[in-house]
């Protein structure tokens, strides 16, 4: 029996590995939310490690607010960049392999070609340099690493664009969303999918991987795509900008080359629209 730990419980992420956790024959997963095991804390960190064996660690756990992240930079890096290097250090002190999700954000958005893991980094707002001094940590800190970044992460749980276009759309309210970034949304629950096969199937092959669903849109092509899935939802409330002003700028190009990864898991990767079908399923 494998014992796995999943930091973060109560995040989108760790709530889909949650929903295929008990059809996962010899895992045992151990799921610790924010307030059982804070990870910027290292003490409680190493406490938590040392009274459980872990076989992995799915660190889910982050500063995900990237807005507030600008005004806020203390506590992003206290918990993207501090936390993740203290879960390292307790990984690798407990022989313990740690699957670490990092972002699309830690790239500029220069790029007009998709982003390979060997691209230089060069994050353009607070999240992404917290994400990115994060998977420094992680790469010093525990050998045994698997970095996974990904992009416009959406599920059916918490604060996300699916949910908040939802939410907006039940109450007729008029939506104006922006055409300036190009990025793949990306259903939590494919990445959860990823997780698990990871640990099942452990190629041991360690390093930085970018996974993502396949194709691209701009946030307005995935709320309009969110409103036409949703058949009785009206797309006339639905209009286009090309700016929107927000604190934190955004790469406008963020596409991932998943090209190492599906070589490397042999997992197929399901186009993003076809994937938000089966979510809105
Ligand atoms: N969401 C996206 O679009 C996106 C895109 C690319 C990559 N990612 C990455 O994907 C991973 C999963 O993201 P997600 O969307 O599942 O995020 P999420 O829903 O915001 O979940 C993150 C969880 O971590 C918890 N947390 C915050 N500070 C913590 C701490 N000090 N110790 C322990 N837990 C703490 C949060 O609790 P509270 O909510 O109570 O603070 C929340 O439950 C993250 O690494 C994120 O950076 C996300």
């Amino acid at each position: 029996m494998k014992n796995v730990l999943v930091t973060g419980a109560n995040g989108q992420l760790a709530r889909c590995i949650q929903d295929l956790a008990p059809n996962i024959e010899g895992v045992n997963f151990i799921f610790a939310t924010k307030q059982i095991l804070d990870i910027s804390n290292k003490q409680l960190v190493f406490d938590y490690f040392s009274n459980k064996s872990f076989d992995y660690c799915i660190n889910t756990a982050a500063y995900t607010n990237v807005e507030q992240a600008e005004k806020d930079a203390e506590n992003a890096f206290n918990i993207n960049a501090e936390g993740a290097k203290n879960i390292a250090e307790a990984c690798s002190a407990n022989n313990t392999t740690l699957i670490h999700i990092s972002t699309d954000y830690v790239f500029d958005g220069e790029k007009e070609s998709p982003y390979t893991e060997t691209d230089a980094t060069n994050p353009i707002n607070v999240y992404g340099a917290s994400k990115l001094k994060g998977e420094m940590y992680v790469q010093t800190g525990c050998m045994q690493h698997y970095i996974i970044r990904t992009s416009w992460l959406y599920s059916q749980y918490g604060h996300n664009f699916l949910n908040t276009i939802l939410k907006h759309a039940k109450a007729g309210n008029p939506l104006t969303i922006t055409t300036e970034q190009t990025g793949t949304p990306t259903n939590a629950n494919d990445l959860a999918a990823l997780t698990v096969e990871i640990i099942k199937n452990d190629p041991k092959k360690y390093g930085v991987y970018h996974f993502s669903n396949a194709g691209k849109a701009t946030w307005y092509d995935f709320a309009k795509e969110i409103l036409i899935q949703h058949s009785h939802f009206d797309t006339s409330n639905l209009a286009k900008t090309e700016h929107y002003p927000t604190f934190a700028k955004r790469p406008k190009y963020s596409i991932l080359s998943t090209s190492k990864l599906q070589n490397t898991f042999k997992s197929p990767l399901t186009n993003w629209k076809e994937s938000l079908k089966n979510n809105l399923n």
